[in-house]
Parts: structure tokens; C-alpha cells; sequence
């Protein structure tokens, strides 16, 4: 309900209008995107926003809240830091020049809580809530109040883009843009179309893509598209392993960094991702694919989210964490 009515109030000093759905409205070139609009500054949303407008283009960055709206912000200046203080040591940038590059990147993002600011922008791209009926709300409300060639783009990870891009009223102009956590540093984005999507709204997104410096890849809407319908299954048969009690969290993490080469073991990554995203993802595919049986969800994963144990951003998970600096796993086994 407080989600609900936060994004509510992103809406509140417009009128709503009445949604239309036209699949038929002319796609004009989109050679160029200018302005980019970031709804959600949250894990995804503030990165979003970050390299969006280090590649160039004018940011307005979209909080419900002024306090979350300056999180949002505190965090990009937390990472550009870091990634600024990381080009000057290895050489790449003087300190002066890192300064500049610093308050131009910081310059080109303005802020608002409210998402009628976002009229001009060229495309939106939504990482609120992954909940599917405040999405589909959120762009019930959104499709109205923006220019008619705005495109939009979902940052879900796991909810049916179709839905989301019939009720914005422009289903044509409509993808999901998956990006990966986090974002400054993760190299791909997903861009994921409907039998809807107009082919000019896929290619205008897969070179906004490759601009930002990510590498593209195309997947149709089909449930956690291509990394995630991968990836979380397999974070799931980790959890079993837990719940079966076949080994501990350490070495679970520990053999499929150096057995499998990953940068981290699945347990470790559940901490990092958040483990109500994980849960989130696998109830809603639980829900509507019951006859997939890759589609689990493991006890531990329920009663975490039950104990408030959701990982790094809670201090606890299936290990303890000191802020972003991973501890010892809950179940006493220590990082090898
Ligand atoms: N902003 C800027 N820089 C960052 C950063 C951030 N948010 N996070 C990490 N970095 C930088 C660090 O500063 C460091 O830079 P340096 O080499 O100059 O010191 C560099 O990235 C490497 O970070 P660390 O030294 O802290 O640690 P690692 O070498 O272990 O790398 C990691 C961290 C990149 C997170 C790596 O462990 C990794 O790739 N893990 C797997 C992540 C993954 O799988 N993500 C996908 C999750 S699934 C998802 O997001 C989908 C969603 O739908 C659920």
C-alpha cells in the first residue's frame, strides 16, 4: 500500500486521462534519443541512470519521494566517485580532468518527483517495484501524460512485458530492458520484445543499448528472458542443497567459483541481488507456469524473506554482512 501511494503521488499534480491503446500510431525514426527518463532509483534504477548519463544524454531521474530521490542520488555520487577515483589511478584521467568528467556526468542528471516532468523525454526507462499491478497502474497512468513517440522500456526481470506495454497505450513503442546488477559494472542488457513491438523500437533500443557500452541481446517475452530463466533456477537448486543440508553456504559458493569459474558463488550473489527480488521472481512464475518444474521455491528462500533476512541490504542473508563487505555464512561456514 505505501508503494502504491508513493507512486500515486509521482502522478498527483496531473489528471489522468483515459487510455488508449494504439498499436497503429506512426513510429517515427528514433535515430536519436536525447532525453532519458529513469522512474526508480533504487538497486537498478540509480545505475540506470548513472551510465545513461555518462554516455552523454540528459538524465531526468524519478523518485515517488524526496527522501528516496536523494538516496537515489547519494548512491550515483558514491559509485562516479569510485569510478572516477579508478581512472585517475590507473592512469587514464588526471585528477582534474576526473573532477570534470565527475560534474559534467553529475550535471546532465535533474531530478523530480513527479513523473509528468518526464513528458519530453525521448524514452523512459521504469525500475519501480516488481510488483505487476502497480506496474500495470504505473503505466496506465504514464501512457497519457508523455509525447506520443516517447518509447518506454521495463527494466523488469521477470513480469510479462506484454501486459505492461498494452496497458501504457503504445504496446508499438514498448520493450523490456533488462539490465544486470550492477549496472556500472555489468556488461550485458537484455532487450526483449513483444509481437506488439514495432522493429524501429527494437533497433532505436539495441543502439541506445550499445551506446550506453553494454552488449546487446534480443529475446522474445518469455519468463526471465534469457539470463534469468537460466539463472535463477539454478540459484534455486543452491537453496535446495541448503534445505537438503548437502553442504554448507562456504563451499556451495566456494565450488562454483573455482569448479565453475563464476566471479560468485550462488548463495553469495542471493545476498547481493536481494533475496525478496529472488523470491518475488519464482512466485510469480509459480503462479503462472505450475507444470514448469524448474520453477521452485525453496523453504529457505520463504523463510528468509519471512525473518526480514533479505541479504546485503538487510546485514543478513545466508551471510552476515558488515554494510557491502560480506562476513561469515549464517550457518557458521567461513568464506574460503
Ligand atoms: N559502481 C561502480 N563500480 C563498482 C560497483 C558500482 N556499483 N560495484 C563494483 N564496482 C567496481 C569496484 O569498485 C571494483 O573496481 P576496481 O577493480 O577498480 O577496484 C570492481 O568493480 C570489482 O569489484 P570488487 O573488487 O568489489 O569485487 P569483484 O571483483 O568481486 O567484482 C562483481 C564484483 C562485479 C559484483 C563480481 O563479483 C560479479 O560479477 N558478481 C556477479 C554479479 C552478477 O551475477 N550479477 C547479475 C545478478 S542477476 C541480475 O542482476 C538480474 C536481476 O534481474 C535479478
Amino acid at each position: 500500500l505505501k508503494v502504491t501511494s508513493c507512486i500515486a503521488k509521482m502522478f498527483s499534480k496531473v489528471r489522468v486521462q483515459a487510455v488508449s491503446f494504439s498499436v497503429a500510431r506512426t513510429v517515427r525514426s528514433f535515430s536519436q534519443f536525447k532525453k532519458v527518463g529513469v522512474v526508480g532509483l533504487g538497486l537498478m534504477g540509480h545505475g540506470v541512470a548513472q551510465v545513461t548519463a555518462a554516455a552523454g544524454y540528459q538524465v531526468l531521474a524519478i523518485e515517488a519521494k524526496p527522501e528516496a530521490l536523494a538516496v537515489g542520488m547519494k548512491r550515483i555520487e558514491d559509485s562516479l566517485s569510485k569510478v572516477v577515483a579508478r581512472s585517475v589511478k590507473t592512469g587514464k584521467e588526471t585528477p582534474e580532468g576526473a573532477k570534470k568528467t565527475y560534474d559534467d556526468i553529475m550535471g546532465r542528471i535533474t531530478t523530480s518527483t513527479n513523473v509528468a516532468d518526464a513528458a519530453d523525454c525521448d524514452l523512459i526507462i521504469e525500475a519501480i517495484i516488481e510488483k505487476e499491478d502497480i506496474k500495470i497502474d504505473f503505466y496506465k497512468k504514464l501512457g497519457p501524460l508523455i509525447k506520443p513517440s516517447c518509447v518506454f522500456a521495463s527494466n523488469t526481470s521477470s513480469l510479462a512485458i506484454t501486459n505492461m506495454a498494452v496497458a501504457s497505450g503504445r504496446a508499438d513503442k514498448f520493450v523490456g530492458l533488462h539490465f544486470f546488477n550492477p549496472v556500472q559494472v555489468m556488461k550485458l542488457v537484455e532487450v526483449i520484445k513483444t509481437t506488439h513491438t514495432n522493429p524501429e523500437t527494437v533497433k532505436a533500443v539495441a543502439e541506445f543499448g550499445t551506446k550506453i557500452g553494454k552488449s546487446v541481446v534480443h529475446c522474445g517475452d518469455t519468463p526471465g528472458f534469457i539470463v534469468n530463466r537460466l539463472l535463477v533456477p539454478f540459484l534455486c537448486q543452491a537453496m535446495l542443497m541448503i534445505d537438503r543440508g548437502d553442504a554448507t553456504t562456504a563451499d556451495i559458493d566456494l565450488s562454483m567459483q573455482l569448479g565453475a569459474g563464476h566471479p560468485m558463488g550462488p548463495l553469495h550473489l542471493m545476498d547481493y541481488i536481494g533475496i525478496d527480488t529472488a523470491l518475488s521472481i519464482v512466485t510469480g512464475w509459480r503462479q503462472n507456469f505450475p507444470d514448469e518444474p524448474a520453477f521452485v521455491i525453496p523453504k529457505c528462500l520463504s523463510d528468509k524473506v519471512a525473518a526480514g533476512n533479505l541479504g546485503r541490504k538487510t546485514g543478513k542473508g545466508f551471510y552476515n554482512w558488515d554494510g557491502d563487505k560480506v562476513l561469515d555464512a549464517i550457518d557458521g561456514s567461513s568464506k574460503k
